[in-house]
């Protein structure tokens, strides 16, 4: 049966004529709106402009990887989004309204988790303790340890990380893999948005590599926008499916994963361009 959209319409017809469908059809350049937006972001320490008209869409259910090189400026453009600098100049839109992230309180209160290498979790607490650390849940005028065990343990099998023996071990006694392992699932469990990784596999071994790269996915499959810094090219092809480069604070290029290759995003990285890529295409990759 053959069918054809009717100019303009949404509704769809066979051969006779007869109405087949009415839903609405998604239209390739129709723009969806992105999780996050940023738009004409800039950030200057005295006389350094770390940051300069930075534009960044970051949709949910992908994972964007953020590369640059060292001094490019990716920490700062994710303690803006976190709330730990004011931008001095742009604008963020958060699922289409405008916002000001002004303390890493408003960020989480917006669903935005960030996950640091070695500050995300505290040592001396056990990983119940950790992932409900300041969200503590009560009964009966004391902590519902109980609940809070169960919603730990629930979360932590729901994504699959199996290597933890027991989640009222301290953090201290975790792998590198693991305490990443264990800051992610705080992430989900507190139902957050948009979580933000800067490097997060800098200090793991090749397996637990996998074990953090395959939780990012699967932070993806959820429905959650994942931004993520990293300096390994092997890691952000396997595991991103957009890249943006930033070059000397500002941003060189955003494309999908599928267009670019190592050698496209060192030429970004170091020179800010790069005459491999296909020209033409904007920017922004959605
Ligand atoms: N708090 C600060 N005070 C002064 N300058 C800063 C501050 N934070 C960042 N900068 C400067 O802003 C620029 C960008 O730094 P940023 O930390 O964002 O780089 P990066 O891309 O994360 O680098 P790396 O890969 O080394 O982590 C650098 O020139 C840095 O010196
Ligand atoms: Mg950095």
């Amino acid at each position: 049966m053959s069918a054809a959209r009717l100019g303009g319409r949404d509704d769809w017809r066979n051969a006779t004529g007869d109405v087949i469908a009415a839903t609405r059809v998604p239209n390739e350049v129709e723009h969806v709106e992105p999780l996050l937006r940023l738009e004409g972001i800039g950030k200057r320490f005295g006389a350094v402009q770390a940051l300069s008209d930075v534009n960044l869409e970051i949709p949910a259910g992908k994972v964007t990887a953020l590369a640059g090189d060292n001094g490019a400026g990716k920490s700062c453009l994710i303690k803006c989004i976190s709330g730990i600098y004011a931008p001095d100049g742009g604008q963020m839109w958060w699922a289409g309204e405008r916002v000001d992230i002004h303390t890493p309180r408003a960020a989480a209160a917006l669903g935005i988790e960030t996950v640091y290498q070695d500050l995300a979790l505290c040592d001396n607490l056990d990983i119940v303790q950790n992932m409900f650390l300041g969200r503590e849940r009560v009964r009966r005028m004391s902590l519902d340890e109980e609940s809070m065990e169960r919603s730990a343990k629930e979360t932590l099998s729901s994504l699959a990380v199996t290597t933890v023996r027991s989640v009222r071990q301290p953090v201290a006694s975790l792998s590198g893999g693991q305490r990443q392992s264990v800051a992610i699932a705080k992430a989900v469990l507190w139902n957050s948005k948009l979580v933000i990784m800067d490097e997060p596999t800098a200090a793991l071994g090749v397996a637990q590599t996998a074990m953090v790269l395959d939780l990012v996915r699967k932070l993806a499959e959820r429905g959650l926008a994942v931004l993520i810094v990293s300096h390994n090219m092997t890691d952000v092809f396997e595991v991103a499916d957009r890249i943006a480069v930033l070059h000397l604070g500002k941003m060189a290029a955003v494309r999908p994963i599928g267009e670019v290759d190592t050698q496209i995003v060192v030429d970004l990285m170091t020179t800010g361009v790069s005459t491999r890529m296909q020209p033409g295409a904007d920017t922004d990759a959605r």
